[in-house]
C-alpha cells in the first residue's frame, strides 16, 4: 500500500481485509511485525487521538515513530509558496516535509481545511501540495475533506457491535458548536456508511447542506453497496427506526469562509444538541457515535454521552487497531 488517503480508493474486499487484519491484531498482537520501521508524524493541526493512537500502534507492532508539529521547539515554518523569507519563519515547508519524510519508512500528515474557499478545500489543494513533496508511502491523518483513519475505525466499531450493514439505518446529524468546523469528518463518515451498505439520512438545518460533490460520491458508493442516501431537516422523520446517530458539527456551506454569516445562522440552532428525546422513535438500542473531541452539553447532552447508547470510547480505541492494520499492510514484509 503506497497511500492511505481515502476509503474510496479501496474496494469493499480490500476494506474487509483491513478490518479483518485490525481484528486479528487486536486479538493476536504481533509485537515484531514492524521491527526497525519508523513512522514520521507531521501535525500541522492539533490532535489527541490521532497523535497518541499512531504512536501506540507503531509501538505495539515493534516499530517507532516521531512527531513534528509547529508548537514544538522547531524553526518557524513558512507555508506560503513563492515568498521571500525575510520575516520570522526560518524554514520553508518545501524543505521541512521531505526532510521529515526521509527519516521514516512512511509519513502521516494532518492538515485541516483552511475554511476560506470551498473550491480550494474541496480540491484538497493544501494536502496535495504536501504529498507532492514526498516519495515515501503516506497516510492521511485528516485533510480538508477526508479522515479515512476515523472512518475505518468507525466501520470496525459498528462491526464489533454486530450492527447491520445492509438495512442498517445510519443518521449523520449536524449538531450545534460555537465555531465553524471542517467538513472532513462528515464527508468521510457519510461515504463510509454508504460504502458499508447502510441506509443513510443526512440530518441538517438549512444552510448546512453538504456540497454536491460529497453527496454524489456517497450516492455512488451507496449504489454499489446496496445502501441509500436521503437528506432531511426533520429530526423525528430522520430518527425513525435509526440504528445509530453520528453527530458532528460542520461549517455552513452557504456561508463557507464567511465567519460572521455562519455565526449568525448557527446561533439560531442551539437546540441541535443531541439529547434523549431525539431517540423517542429510534430503535431502543440506537447508538450514539462521535469522532471526539466533543463539547458536553453543546453537541450532545451529558446523559447521552455518559449513557449506554454512547460508543465514543470504543470508536477512539479502534483508531489504534484500524491504524495498526494500515501500517501492517503499508510497512509489513508483504507490502
Ligand atoms: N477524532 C480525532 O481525529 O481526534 P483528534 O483530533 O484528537 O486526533
Amino acid at each position: 500500500m503506497k497511500a492511505f488517503n481515502d476509503l474510496a480508493d479501496f474496494s469493499s474486499d480490500e476494506i474487509a481485509a483491513l478490518l479483518e487484519l485490525a481484528l486479528r491484531l487486536e486479538q493476536h498482537p504481533e509485537p515484531e511485525a514492524l521491527r526497525g520501521k519508523v513512522l514520521s508524524l507531521l501535525f500541522l493541526s492539533p490532535s489527541l487521538r490521532t497523535l497518541a493512537s499512531f504512536q501506540a500502534a507503531m509501538t505495539r507492532l515493534g516499530g517507532g515513530s516521531f512527531v513534528i508539529s509547529p508548537e514544538m521547539s522547531i524553526h518557524g515554518i513558512e507555508t506560503r509558496p513563492g515568498i521571500v523569507m525575510d520575516g520570522a519563519a526560518a524554514e520553508h515547508i518545501r524543505e521541512a516535509v521531505p526532510v521529515i519524510a526521509s527519516y521514516g519508512d512512511a509519513i502521516g500528515i494532518r492538515a485541516f481545511a483552511q475554511r476560506q474557499n470551498l473550491e480550494f478545500d474541496m480540491a484538497e489543494t493544501e494536502f496535495t501540495a504536501l504529498t507532492d513533496l514526498i516519495h515515501t508511502p503516506y497516510i492521511n491523518m485528516e485533510s480538508a475533506m477526508n479522515h479515512p483513519c476515523q472512518s475505518l475505525a468507525d466501520w470496525k466499531t459498528m462491526d464489533d457491535l454486530g450492527m447491520p450493514a445492509t438495512g442498517g439505518k445510519f443518521v449523520l446529524s449536524w449538531a450545534y458548536h460555537p465555531r465553524a468546523l471542517p467538513l472532513a469528518v462528515p464527508a468521510s463518515t457519510l461515504h463510509m456508511a454508504a460504502k458499508r451498505g447502510m441506509d443513510v439520512t443526512v440530518l441538517r438545518p438549512e444552510g448546512f447542506e453538504l456540497p454536491d460533490a460529497i453527496m454524489q460520491k456517497a450516492r455512488a458508493a451507496a449504489d454499489e453497496s446496496g445502501g441509500s442516501i436521503v437528506e432531511s431537516e426533520d429530526r423525528v422523520e430522520a430518527m425513525e427506526g435509526a440504528h445509530v446517530i453520528y453527530a458532528k458539527s460542520w461549517s455552513s456551506t452557504k456561508h463557507y469562509g464567511d465567519k460572521l454569516s455562519d455565526q449568525k445562522l448557527r446561533e439560531e440552532l442551539l437546540d441541535w444538541c443531541v439529547d434523549e428525546p431525539w431517540f423517542d422513535n429510534a430503535r431502543d438500542d440506537c447508538r450514539f457515535m462521535h469522532c471526539l473531541p466533543v463539547r458536553r452539553g453543546v453537541v450532545v447532552s451529558e446523559r447521552v454521552l455518559d449513557g449506554p447508547r454512547s460508543i465514543v470510547i470504543a470508536e477512539a480505541r479502534n483508531r489504534m487497531f484500524a491504524q495498526m492494520a494500515v501500517l501492517h499492510q503499508m510497512l509489513g514484509t508483504q507490502s
